[in-house]
């Protein structure tokens, strides 16, 4: 019989480590990787190319004909907006900033749990975002909520920044990442919130290699039973 593919949730705030982490342990279980905040971000990315008003009801209207891809590519994940490669777009500050708020509309959490639901079903995945472990994958065999202060994150935000080119001081990162942190935690629906099952990991001390390390290392434990 062949093995049998878990699920694997990775939730957390931003800069917590979730897409570095998730990325690995996909690369080494040889599952696939679902960054499903990368689906927020492209909603607002399709919303700043509207000229809508930023309203549900309107936002709403662009919901039929938003087609979102994940696919794998060489140098790691490519989102397709109906067609077009996305990817680096969606990194933009602006699209950070409104994919935060976007993300508390009903409407577009409903359309892309649904497609995330399903890009899950046969296990196999590891997906990461706020709410995977509390709403997506309540079943998920393995659960993992990343902590981190929110200078640890802001500073590995800056990094990743500068790797892109993008010069921004860490005051103004901070301030975002606090604006972005009370946003998604006191939303009404799917609020980020660690599942009551989840294994809390705080990697503000923590080097990537040690927090997927110890990702792989729960993971193995339940391979080694189901
Ligand atoms: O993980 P990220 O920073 O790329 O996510 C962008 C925004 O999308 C984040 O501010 C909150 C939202 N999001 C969400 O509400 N639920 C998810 N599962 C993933 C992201």
């Amino acid at each position: 019989m062949a093995r049998k593919e878990i699920i694997i949730a990775i939730d957390g705030p931003a800069g917590s480590g979730k897409s570095t982490t998730a990325r690995f342990v996909a690369n080494k279980l040889n599952y696939i990787y679902i960054d499903t905040g990368a689906m927020y971000r492209t909603v607002a990315l399709a919303w700043l190319r509207s000229g809508l008003n930023f309203l549900e009801k309107e936002i709403e209207t662009l919901l039929p004909n938003l087609h979102i891809e994940m696919q794998q590519g060489e140098a790691g994940q490519i989102v397709l907006l109906n067609g077009e490669d996305v990817s680096a777009e969606i990194r933009k500050p602006e699209v950070t900033k409104y994919s935060s708020s976007i993300s508390a509309f009903g409407s577009v959490r409903e359309k892309l749990v649904a497609q995330q639901r399903e890009m899950g079903v046969n296990g196999g995945v590891v997906m990461d975002g706020r709410d995977i472990g509390t709403v997506v994958f309540p079943d998920a065999e393995l659960k993992i909520f990343l902590i981190a202060s929110v200078k640890t994150r802001a500073e590995r935000r800056q990094k990743e920044l500068m790797a892109k080119g993008h010069d921004e001081s860490l005051e103004s990162i901070i301030n975002a990442m606090q604006e972005r942190d009370k946003n998604d935690s006191s939303r009404e629906i799917s609020p980020l919130r660690k599942a009551e099952d989840a294994i809390e990991l705080d990697t503000s001390d923590m080097t990537i290699e040690q927090q997927c390390d110890f990702v792989i290392s729960k993971a193995s434990e339940i391979l080694k039973y189901i």
